[in-house]
């Protein structure tokens, strides 16, 4: 028996610093693993993959909350792959073992229903995947196929698992009560909004920062945590535009969240977004967004009637927003 719990003990610390539960069924508590120096990685860098490495890591939100010392950890464990036209990165059903942040190329996502694998997204030059069979320890939830040759830096399961995943711990013990507390998010099960709190990074902005400007290509979505948020639109025309400047339609407080719009009509920003005073935001990123708010998707859209009508006052006009040919 004492052999037998010798073994597991090695095979749990051998495979897994975060104490993963492979062979045993104890739950798995993040914060009761020491930070074993023993099983940092590094992976040597040139000057400038080091550079190309934190310019592709700038956005990443699954980073946003680690401090100082765990991202120079993350960034020292993550190692170049290239990736040629036509590969498949990730698929479907695999056991996980590396994260994924994109350096170039483009990738399109498959997830297969009823055996039949449908597109159901893309990463263009930006972004990360892969996040999910480490975090749950599930098979691979979607296939990556690269539509271009491209470069990929990977995070290994382990080093993922020692600072991600316990980093997580904290972000729910931080945000859990606040995501519950938010009306819009009634329709999802506890464990969904559990999901929600994983995978969100927070930015925070300084008075007068642009958060969103009207006319770019949306890739993520935002919630209010502190502070007040000005939302100002400019008319269609250029020479209208100029005219009249722009008009605030809105502001957004704590719990109220914008950026939904461009997500759910696949359109440009409709409006801009500025911080009044200073701004703590959540931020989840367009691929969860898509994977996690289905279910709240009827509440939104109901807002954008209330939008259009706030236009119609305003302006005279809905200004297209919902509008796909427009
Ligand atoms: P993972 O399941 O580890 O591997 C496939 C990855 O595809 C997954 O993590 C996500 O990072 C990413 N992904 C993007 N969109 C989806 C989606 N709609 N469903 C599942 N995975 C997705
Ligand atoms: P999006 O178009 O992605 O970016 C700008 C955001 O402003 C938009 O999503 C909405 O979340 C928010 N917004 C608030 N009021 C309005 C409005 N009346 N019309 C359009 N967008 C609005």
């Amino acid at each position: 028996m004492r052999e037998q719990r010798l073994y597991i003990w090695c095979i749990r610390h051998s495979l897994d610093p975060t104490g993963y539960p492979y062979l045993c069924a104890e739950a798995y508590n993040p914060d009761e693993e020491e930070d074993d120096m023993e099983s940092r990685v590094i992976h040597p860098k040139t000057d400038d993959q080091r550079n190309r490495l934190q310019e592709a890591c700038k956005d990443i939100l699954l980073f946003k909350n680690l401090d100082p010392e765990q991202m120079s950890q993350v960034l020292d464990a993550m190692f170049e792959k290239l990736i040629e036209g036509g590969e498949h990165v990730i698929d479907q059903g695999d056991d996980g073992d590396n994260f994924y942040v994109i350096d170039r190329g483009t990738y399109d996502i498959y997830v297969k229903c009823d055996g039949v694998g449908r597109c159901v997204g893309t990463y263009d030059n930006r972004g990360s995947f892969g996040e999910l069979a480490l975090m749950y320890n599930t098979p691979r939830a979607a296939t990556i196929i690269a539509t271009s040759p491209g470069a990929v830096w990977g995070l290994d399961r382990l080093t993922f698992r020692r600072i991600i995943v316990k980093n997580n711990a904290k972000k729910r013990r931080m945000y859990e009560n606040f995501i519950e507390s938010l009306p819009f998010l009634k329709s999802l099960e506890v464990s969904e909004r559990l999901k929600v709190v994983d995978v969100i990074g927070t930015k925070v902005y300084s008075d007068g920062e642009q958060i969103i400007a009207q006319g770019d290509m949306a890739d993520c979505f935002f919630i209010v945590e502190s502070g007040e948020v000005r939302i100002t639109m400019k008319r269609k025309s250029k020479q209208d535009a100029e005219e009249n400047g722009a008009v605030e339609i809105a502001r957004c407080f704590r719990g109220q969240y914008f950026g939904e719009l461009a997500l759910v009509t696949n359109k440009p920003r409709a409006a801009s977004a500025f911080a009044l005073g200073t701004v703590k935001c959540l931020v989840m990123d367009v691929q969860a967004f898509e994977r996690l708010l289905g279910p709240c998707m009827e509440i939104m859209k109901r807002n954008i009637a209330n939008y259009e009508e706030q236009l119609v006052a305003l302006f005279g006009t809905n200004m297209d927003i919902a509008d796909p040919s427009a």
